[in-house]
C-alpha cells in the first residue's frame, strides 16, 4: 500500500474521532443511561452505540471496501473475524465504566489492521485532550510530539499496569489476586487507568513499563498494539511468543527483557470464548 493512501486514511479517521470525541467531552459529567452487557459492571450507553455509528458510517462512506470489528456492533451479535481486507478495529468508548463514572480516563480508540497486520492506530482522551498516534513505520505520537518507551529492563524498577476488567469470573480474579501478590513486593507500583487502550499509551509514552491482562477484546487493543511498538515496545502473548490478538490476553512492556521477565512470573488465565 501507497504511503498516500495510509495518510489519507489517518486524516479520515482522525477527523472523524474528533467529531466523535465531541459527544464523550460534552456527556462525561452528564447523567447517563446505562445498559448492562456482560455482567453488572460491562456497561453501554447510548454514546458508545453513536460514536461507534459516527466513525463506521464516516469510515464506510470514504472507504466502501473496508471493513469493521466495532465493540457494540460485535457485542449486538456481529462477528469479528479479521481477514487480510482493510479492517478498523473501534472500541468507540474504552473505559465506559469510567465515563459513566465521569473519571476523566475514557477514550475513542482506532486501529486499522491490512493484510491481518497493524497499520495505523488512533487512541484520543478528549477529556483530557490525548491524542496518541502511530503510523507503520513512522513512530508514535503524543499530541504531535514522538514518544519512546522507557526502555526499561529490570522488572523489580517498574511500573507494572494492570485491571479488575468487566467480568466478576471468580477464577479470573483468583489470578488477579495472585499476580498482585507476586508483584507488589517486588516491583515499583502497580497502576491502572480503567482502560486498555490508555494503559497502552502510558507504556508507549515511558510512563509505565509494562501492562497485561486476560479478559480484554480485539478492539481494547487494536490501537495500543502500533502505538506501543512504534514507540519502541513490546506487544505479546503473557505466556511468551508473539500476540495472539483474538486470545483476549495481551501483555506489553517497555523492552524484550522485561516482557520475558513478566510471562516467566505471571500466572495464567485463558478466558473463554475468544473473539473470533
Ligand atoms: C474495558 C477497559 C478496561 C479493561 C476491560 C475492558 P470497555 O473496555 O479497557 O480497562 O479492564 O477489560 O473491557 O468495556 O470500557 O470498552
Amino acid at each position: 500500500i501507497m504511503s498516500s493512501e495510509i495518510e489519507c486514511y489517518f486524516e479520515t479517521a482522525l477527523e472523524l474521532t474528533k467529531q466523535a470525541g465531541k459527544l464523550i467531552r460534552d456527556r462525561i459529567s452528564e447523567n447517563k443511561i446505562v445498559e448492562i452487557k456482560s455482567c453488572d459492571i460491562d456497561f453501554v450507553t447510548e454514546t458508545d452505540k453513536q460514536v461507534e455509528k459516527l466513525l463506521i458510517d464516516g469510515l464506510s462512506k470514504q472507504f466502501p471496501a473496508h471493513r469493521f470489528i466495532g465493540e457494540e456492533t460485535a457485542s449486538a451479535g456481529g462477528q469479528s473475524s479479521l481477514t487480510s481486507a482493510p479492517t478498523w478495529i473501534i472500541d468507540p468508548v474504552d473505559g465506559t465504566l469510567n465515563f459513566v463514572h465521569g473519571f476523566p480516563h475514557s477514550c475513542i480508540s482506532i486501529g486499522l489492521f491490512i493484510d491481518c497486520q497493524p497499520t495505523l492506530g488512533i487512541i484520543y482522551n478528549p477529556v483530557l485532550e490525548q491524542l496518541f498516534t502511530a503510523k507503520k513505520g513512522q513512530g508514535a505520537y503524543y499530541n504531535g510530539k514522538r514518544i519512546h518507551v522507557s526502555g526499561q529492563t529490570d522488572l523489580t524498577k517498574a511500573i507494572v499496569m494492570m485491571e479488575n476488567g468487566t467480568s466478576r469470573d471468580s477464577e479470573r480474579f483468583n489470578c488477579l489476586r495472585a499476580n498482585q501478590e507476586m508483584l507488589v513486593p517486588v516491583i515499583h507500583g502497580i497502576r491502572s487507568l480503567g482502560s486498555a487502550a490508555l494503559n497502552m499509551a502510558m507504556v508507549a509514552m515511558g510512563a509505565a513499563e509494562a501492562y497485561f491482562e486476560f479478559g480484554i477484546h480485539i478492539w481494547d487493543i487494536a490501537a495500543g498494539e502500533i502505538i506501543v511498538t512504534e514507540a519502541g515496545g513490546v506487544v505479546c502473548n503473557p505466556a511468551g511468543g508473539p500476540i495472539d490478538r483474538m486470545s483476549r490476553r495481551v501483555l506489553c512492556a517497555s523492552s524484550q527483557a522485561l516482557a520475558e521477565q513478566l510471562t516467566q512470573k505471571l500466572v495464567q488465565f485463558y478466558p473463554t470464548p475468544r473473539d473470533d
